[in-house]
């Protein structure tokens, strides 16, 4: 009715899509989040404290969720094994459920989902809890089955989501994450000053995240130079695997382009046969532990001609390509663990971009929900 459509604009406001108004909200979102949450001395996760101590003795820690959701945990992977010492798993939950995959009784089961309703989720939920697991939910809404269901847990207070393609909730999911490793690893007294630099990051992280966002007119340019292409392959590693996983994904669900995103040690194993002088190549090349393999990977690139676009921090392109044939996205510096949530700020603003140029819908993708609650 004239009259939902009506509220619907209000609660737009100034923009055009509810994806592109998540976009832009990320620096509140993402402040509401830590609210309350970063002490001077450490971390104060309500929801978990009374389980930490059975989390640091678990055997393993295993991340289950699916689409985005999966990618937040991929994201913080390397920094909850670098914190807490324990192996780390990941399970899209559908494919747990498959194989039926053993999981005992000394693991933590950490379940993330925006919705807290997803029905590949919660029966992956049920599986461990009979399995005798300690189960952790991580969603984004108050009451939902996810958080009744599990034994502990954090909401990550990104506020309500609407648009189908997920964004603020994927980076306040990761940031929950990144405060859980924290409150983790709070006990072992060798990380010490890793965990105060990441604590000191976090706070001034939305003030990063606002001068990402004003890539805005930059990743249009880019959509446009973009509109016509069958395909757009996305190269991260470490850090920057889930950035790469997310961005292909963001591509696909709203601007309905075929995009992957790959593992760029993995890029001589199959992926380089595919590239050539048409098809464009995004690689993700900010400063980190894994910096001169990616130069390496560009380098291999190039010899083979690819169309080449570098995601480089801040005033690095000299570094990163020194030939000027490459486009670049130059984005803000911060802790390497921390990364992935500016990273992908520029590739949401991308694929909202090409969904408006190639005419589709940006909230409600073809094919398409929300939440998916049959199996
Ligand atoms: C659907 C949505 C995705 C979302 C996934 C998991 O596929 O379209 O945007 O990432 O479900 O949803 P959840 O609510 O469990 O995070």
């Amino acid at each position: 009715s004239v009259l939902e459509m009506e509220v619907e604009q209000i609660k737009k406001g100034n923009y055009d899509h509810f994806m592109q108004k998540e976009i832009h909200e990320q620096p509140h979102s993402l402040t509401t989040t830590m609210r309350g949450r970063l002490k001077n001395n450490g971390v104060v996760l309500g929801g978990l404290k009374a389980h930490l101590k059975t989390i640091r003795h678990s055997r393993r820690i295993i991340f289950i969720g699916c689409g985005t959701s999966y990618n937040a945990a991929l994201a913080a992977r390397p920094l909850i094994e670098e914190l807490s010492g324990i192996p780390v798993t990941m399970e899209i939950a559908s494919d747990l459920l498959d194989r039926q995959g053993p999981i005992y009784r000394d693991a933590t089961a950490v379940f993330v989902s925006q919705s807290g309703e997803t029905a590949d989720t919660l029966l992956a939920l049920e599986y461990a809890l009979k399995c005798g697991a300690l189960c952790v939910g991580i969603t984004n809404t108050v009451g939902s089955t996810l958080a009744r269901k599990t034994h502990c847990g954090v909401h990550i207070n990104a506020g309500c989501e609407i648009g189908v393609a997920s964004t603020k909730a994927y980076t306040s999911q990761i940031i929950v994450m990144t405060m859980m490793a924290l409150a983790i690893g709070a006990d072992r007294t060798s990380s010490q000053t890793r965990s105060e630099a990441i604590a000191k990051n976090l706070s001034g992280l939305p003030g990063k995240v606002s001068e990402v966002l004003k890539l805005d007119n930059e990743m249009k340019d880019l959509a446009v130079s973009l509109i016509d292409t069958q395909s757009l392959l996305i190269f991260g590693r470490g850090y920057n695997y889930a950035t790469a996983m997310e961005g292909a994904l963001k591509v696909k669900e709203v601007a309905l382009m075929h995009s992957e995103g790959l593992l760029a040690g993995e890029m001589k194993h199959g992926p380089l046969a595919l590239v050539d002088e048409t098809l464009p190549v995004i690689v993700i090349a900010t400063r980190d532990d894994c910096f001169s393999k990616q130069q390496s990977v560009i380098q291999q690139l190039q010899a083979r001609k690819g169309r080449l676009i570098i995601m480089c921090s801040e005033g690095d392109t000299s570094n990163v390509c020194p030939n000027e044939s490459c486009r670049f996205i130059e984005v803000p510096q911060v802790e390497d663990c921390l990364q992935p949530v500016i990273n992908i700020i520029p590739l949401q603003l991308l694929a909202y971009h090409l969904t408006v140029l190639r005419g589709h819908d940006v909230d409600q993708p073809r094919n398409l929900a929300k939440s998916v609650t049959t199996q």
